[in-house]
């Protein structure tokens, strides 16, 4: 009996999951997306052309590989249709390489309203949500109001579509909240007409019988460690459990069927959105690693948070979700620099500390230690020897600090740009 393997996020996202996702494919059969939902914005570079992945998961370009969208996941037909008519123009088959998961929840145009409504009413304090409808959908989940993908087949699947909008229309009353939503949703039961040529599956059933049949899986997470709903820097996180525990809930697979589990994490460090964020700079190395890093966000466009490597926090992550391996992704974005800092502890009001603390907040001032740069181009390097010692020794570090090897290391965006030790 087979085990899945994962790969997940430890930092705020963007670190780099769709890339790592399309290179590790080739040795799995079967890529499934366990949480989240069109927030997420997963980028892939081969052949010299770019796609931006935001519910489909990362290994629908692979020939022979099986793709499947999770129970956990909440979609929105409109993006997803979107997304799938995009990937067919370049000529795969989407709908022989993609199940969905009969339990997925649907993402409402009131929902995306909602989450709109909510942001709007929060003013200064609101999390910079990608607006996608994620959180509403999320409620309606745990509420046990939502609608589901096997409900789409039901007879009734319209008047259930209505009463919950209902709902929501009351719901925006209340935020007084303006919103004509016709147009989207016009657009929302096409993409819900398209979605039935994809085979709706009890995708737990199917990835159980799976793993008996010895078939392998890789679980593809989204957003990242810092944005999970109990762990991250809540209230500034997203609305599910980005972290290993989400694979279980997500796909339906038990805890000891878990394997490898691949953390990723950037060499240097990003947000987007709001929240706290200890190792950020806004100084002219921020703007340098923004620039440098193309730090604009996959979904949103939105300019990206820069700081440096937070090892306190990469810690916490990697303890929370059990890594087996860590994978350092945009290398070559620090090949400039004289000096790389990494924060290997905090102070808390005057107070050292070496966790990620519940008050993770503006009082947090990081403790650095310093590194000197390799300042070369590593964008060429294919072997991990070849590697300047500079180079080597923050790698060693961060592997002594986290206790867990670096096994891929990431020095440019397209899938051959990759070293795997
Ligand atoms: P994801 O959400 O975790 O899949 O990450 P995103 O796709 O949102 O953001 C990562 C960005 O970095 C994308 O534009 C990738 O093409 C790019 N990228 C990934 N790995 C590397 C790398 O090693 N070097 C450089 N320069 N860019 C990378
Ligand atoms: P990928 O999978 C980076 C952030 C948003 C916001 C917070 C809540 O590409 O790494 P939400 O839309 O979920 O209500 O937003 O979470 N966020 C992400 N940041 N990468 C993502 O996904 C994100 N998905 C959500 O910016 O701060
Ligand atoms: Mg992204």
């Amino acid at each position: 009996m087979k085990k899945v393997d994962v790969v997940l996020g430890l930092q705020w996202g963007d670190e780099g999951k769709g890339k790592v996702v399309d290179v590790l494919t080739p040795n799995y059969d079967v890529i499934a997306r366990f949480q989240g939902g069109p927030n997420a914005g997963h980028s892939l570079h081969f052949g010299g052309e770019k796609f931006v992945l935001h519910t489909v998961p990362s290994g629908i370009f692979r020939d022979g590989s099986m793709n499947i969208i999770g129970n956990g996941v909440v979609i929105d037909p409109v993006i997803l249709a979107e997304e799938i008519a995009q990937i067919e123009a370049s000529g795969v088959d989407v709908v022989s390489r993609m199940k969905i998961s009969k339990r997925a929840h649907l993402i409402l145009p009131t929902h995306r309203a909602l989450d709109a409504a909510s942001e709007a009413a929060k003013g200064k304090t609101k999390i910079g949500s990608t607006l996608k409808g994620i959180g509403p959908a999320y409620m309606d989940k745990t509420g046990r109001n939502g609608l589901r993908v096997g409900d789409i087949l039901l007879p009734d699947f319209e008047a259930r579509y209505n009463a919950l909008k209902e709902k929501h229309l009351f719901q925006l009353r209340q935020y007084d909240y303006q919103v004509d939503v016709t147009a989207y949703e016009k657009e929302w039961f096409a993409g819900v007409e398209s979605l039935k040529r994809f085979e709706f599956v009890d995708s737990e059933i199917l990835v159980n019988n799976y793993l008996k049949n010895d078939t392998t899986i890789l679980a593809e997470g989204a957003q990242g460690s810092l944005l999970d709903v109990d762990f991250g820097t809540y209230p500034f996180v997203t609305s599910s459990n980005t972290l290993c525990a989400g694979v279980c809930t997500g796909l339906g697979v038990a805890p000891t069927r878990i394997g490898e589990v691949y953390g990723i994490f950037k060499a240097y460090c990003t947000r987007v959105g709001s929240g706290p964020f200890p190792t950020e700079l806004f100084d002219a190395t921020g703007e340098t690693l923004r620039q440098v890093g193309n730090e604009f966000g996959a979904t949103t466009g939105r300019p990206r948070r820069c700081g440096w490597l937070d090892l306190v926090a990469l810690k916490y992550a990697v303890m929370m979700n059990g890594v087996t391996g860590l994978i350092m992704m945009k290398s070559d974005i620090l090949n400039d620099f004289d000096t790389i800092k990494v924060a290997v502890g905090y102070e808390v009001n005057g107070e050292k500390v070496d966790y990620f603390p519940y008050e993770a907040d503006d009082n947090i001032v990081p403790v650095y230690r310093e590194f000197e740069g390799w300042n070369c181009d590593i964008c060429n390097v294919r072997d991990f020897d070849q590697f300047p010692q500079q180079f080597k020794d923050y790698v060693a570090f961060i592997e002594a600090e986290c206790g867990v090897p670096v096994k891929i290391i990431s020095v440019g965006p397209d899938r051959e740009e990759t070293i795997v030790r």
